[in-house]
């Protein structure tokens, strides 16, 4: 299989190197072979080429079976105008391979049941969500501008602009994500507001006739936002726009013990897909080897699980690898391993692993 890597900025390239190392081991154990391409994208493409998102890296993207990205950003280029930003070659990159799908798990191991700052009562009901985002439109992708009027006074505007096509295919790949899990699906919004979402709300409303099985529920992002902390254990899908589901998934995170444990697919039309941890850069802790890598090793499992296992003749065992990945983790976490983010409810200094160590762990334990 052909994996596009782009490695990226700040904790980028030491989480990747875990993830491919479990990747590579994968292959060998489940019997296929990945050729990796580097490319950049972000901080470190403006470095190297002036421009966050290369067209070299946009070809090699959509010719590969899969793309894998570690984080891309950094103070260091902050100051630069929007569109040059390394943000920017994300967005782009996402728009050109029109991944309008970011599906972003929220699951709680048990091993991890105390790691969350808040208390959760999952005896009855596991945390198993899914948030499933739109990424190619809204504010994200909307008309900007900065500008001073002859009084001086300085408005900006990001306009938030929603078509019927973008949110029905939105809502019907979680309508068909629910038919496979819980079949519960709420749809969030901010209809008592906003026009786009009052858009949103008669569109699903649409799609919801198609699937008579899933129970459906429109919720207010405030409310969600709310009812995430109070009982999580209540959704199954969620769907929402872009903004909403960038701030509603790192809330989520936490329930999960780190905004260093969710990884996420971001998909469209066909097989190919762009697998990355939802958690950024993180500069403050970069080369340090002390990051999180499961989020990432969770995004080789995502990538196996949707994109390889789509692309190839005999998915099997590609869903057989991303499974063993996953219990890989959970074995690990069961003994006690645990990286810096996870330690709040303490973990004895042996059992305290550093990025790389816990990205072979994981490895061994394949
Ligand atoms: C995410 C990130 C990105 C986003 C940033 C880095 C542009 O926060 O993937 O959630 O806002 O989409
Ligand atoms: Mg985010």
């Amino acid at each position: 299989m052909n994996i596009a890597v782009i490695k990226g900025d700040g904790i980028g390239p030491e989480i990747v190197n875990q993830a491919l190392d479990v990747l590579v081991r994968a292959g060998e154990k489940f019997g296929f072979e990945c050729k990796f391409t580097d490319v950049l994208m972000g901080g470190c493409a403006i470095d190297q080429t002036g421009v966050p998102l290369p067209e070299e890296t946009l070809s090699v993207c959509m010719q590969s079976d899969a793309v894998l990205l570690g984080a891309v950003g950094g103070a260091k280029w902050d100051s630069l105008p929007g569109h040059l930003r390394p943000e920017a070659g994300l967005l782009g990159l996402r728009g050109a391979l029109g991944l309008f799908a970011n599906i972003r798990p929220v699951k709680l191991f048990s091993a991890l049941s105390s790691a969350s700052p808040l208390k959760l009562s999952t005896a009855e009901t596991p945390l198993d969500l899914v948030i499933v985002r739109e990424l190619t439109g809204g504010a994200y992708f909307g008309k900007r501008s900065t500008s001073t009027d002859s009084k001086g006074i300085k408005t900006a505007t990001d306009s938030m602009t929603y078509s019927d096509f973008e949110i029905e295919r939105l809502v019907r790949a979680g309508f068909e994500l629910a038919m496979k899990r819980r079949k519960k699906l709420h749809s969030v919004d901010k209809a008592n507001v906003l026009d786009s979402s009052r858009l949103w709300r008669e569109i699903a409303h649409k799609v919801k006739s198609g699937y008579p099985d899933v129970e459906y529920q429109d919720m207010l992002v405030d409310n969600c936002a709310m009812q995430l902390i109070r009982n999580p254990m209540q959704f199954d899908v969620i769907v929402t726009e872009n903004l909403f589901g960038d701030i509603l998934s790192d809330e989520a995170s936490m329930l999960t013990g780190s905004l260093g444990m969710l990884p996420s697919a971001s998909l469209g039309g066909g097989s190919l897909g762009l697998y990355e941890p939802i958690h950024g850069s993180a500069p403050d802790i970069a080369g340090k080897d002390i990051a999180n890598p499961i989020a990432m090793i969770l995004s080789v499992s995502m990538m196996l699980d949707h994109s390889l296992a789509a692309a190839a003749q005999e998915g099997r065992k590609f869903k057989d690898a991303a499974l063993a990945i996953e219990n890989a983790v959970l074995s690990v976490l069961n003994d006690g391993y645990r990286t810096a983010d996870l330690t709040a409810d303490g973990v004895s200094a042996e059992k305290n692993v550093s990025c790389s160590e816990m990205g072979q762990l994981i490895k061994e334990r394949l």
